[in-house]
């Protein structure tokens, strides 16, 4: 790849709409927040850290991903990690980002839903103030818990509820799926927050699980979604609602051992609202740049196509149609 290519990627206004905030903790940051509150890790450095961070599919990368989270327990734990993710964001031209947080991994180990959330929505206030960089915020069930324990975290959101503008579905894929909690989601709806769900890269039932989203759950949005490729039907169903998917291209490397970068061009092709994400970038490493790099060079896709990602980006995203237009209108000047 040729370094107009890279400069014109690291420069172009972007949007980032899956990236699970917790999955930004990077090892410095772990040590620091391990000290402050005295615990000790198990890790002499950085180094054995990353060195510990051995996974190759989805459940034995959110063994260490939740391992991770224990040095975070003050408002202010929280506020640091986010705020270091936007800086990291803001480096790279992201204008825009939704960040996922993952509460029950915190109120499991005690720590209250108003300590996560103050501390993330600190952070979003001086990030906008500070940093320019524009956030709002989804909150993620995790679906290897009960649908009683998601339905408690939804009553445990609405106090927060001018806080959060959607929920997701996350962790562990294999024999949860969407429909485990259709009456969650029901109710999610009913209380004004958008819906979006993880359909994580071939899984067991990727095909049926999607299928669910769209007819069983009326999804606004899917987090991955590569495989709806396998199914005629049902990505001709995505491309007619206009759906968006939030495509995760080095953490599909991690866990299913391909880019995928294919399937994304293929996308792009059939019309279809594909984004290009960073997922968890401190364990799968690369924040936005890289993954769009990635993606480029493997498909060698030009600069008309990396545009059209961002494009969707904007255009899928949970912004209001005045702030979309602000943005898009900031990417056609940049491609002009
Ligand atoms: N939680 C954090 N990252 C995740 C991913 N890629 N898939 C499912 N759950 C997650
Ligand atoms: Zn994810």
């Amino acid at each position: 790849m040729n370094n107009k290519m890279i400069s014109f990627i690291e420069k172009m206004p972007k949007a980032e709409l899956h990236l699970h905030i917790e999955g930004s903790l990077e090892p410095e940051l772990k040590f620091r927040l391990a000290e402050r509150n005295n615990l000790k890790l198990p890790y002499k450095n950085e180094e054995e850290m990353r060195a510990a961070y051995k996974f190759d599919d989805l459940p034995s990368f959110l063994a260490v991903y939740y391992e991770g989270m224990s040095v975070l327990i003050t408002e202010e734990d929280f506020y640091d990690l986010t705020m270091a993710y936007l800086k990291k964001a803001k480096s790279q031209n992201v204008l825009y980002s939704e960040i996922f947080f993952d509460p029950q991994a915190h109120t499991s180990r005690g720590i209250s839903f108003g300590t996560v959330i103050r501390g993330i929505r600190q952070a979003q206030i001086d990030g906008e103030k500070e940093l320019g960089i524009k956030t709002q915020l989804i909150m993620c069930f995790l679906r290897d818990m009960s649908s009683d324990s998601a339905m408690e975290t939804l009553m445990q959101a609405l106090p927060y509820k001018e806080l959060i503008i959607g929920v997701g579905l996350d962790s562990n894929e294999l024999e949860n799926p969407p429909v485990k909690f259709k009456s969650v989601f029901e109710r999610a709806v009913k209380e004004g927050f958008k819906i979006t769900m993880h359909c994580d890269v071939d899984q067991k039932n990727s095909i049926d699980h999607i299928r669910q989203c769209l007819d069983d759950i009326h999804v606004d949005r899917i987090d991955h979604g590569v495989n709806s490729l396998d199914d005629e039907s049902l990505y001709k169903e995505i491309v007619k609602r206009g759906l968006g998917l939030t495509v995760c291209p080095i953490s599909n490397n991690y866990v299913v051992a391909d880019y995928k970068a294919k399937e994304i061009r293929i996308k792009l092709e059939k019309g279809m609202r594909v984004t290009v994400n960073s997922d968890d970038p401190a364990y799968f490493p690369g924040y936005m740049n890289e993954n769009l790099i990635v993606v480029q060079k493997i498909e060698s896709l030009s600069e008309e196509q990396m545009i059209e990602l961002q494009r969707n980006a904007f255009n899928i995203s949970w912004l209001n149609e005045d702030e979309k237009e602000k943005y898009l209108k900031l990417l056609n000047l940049y491609n002009s």
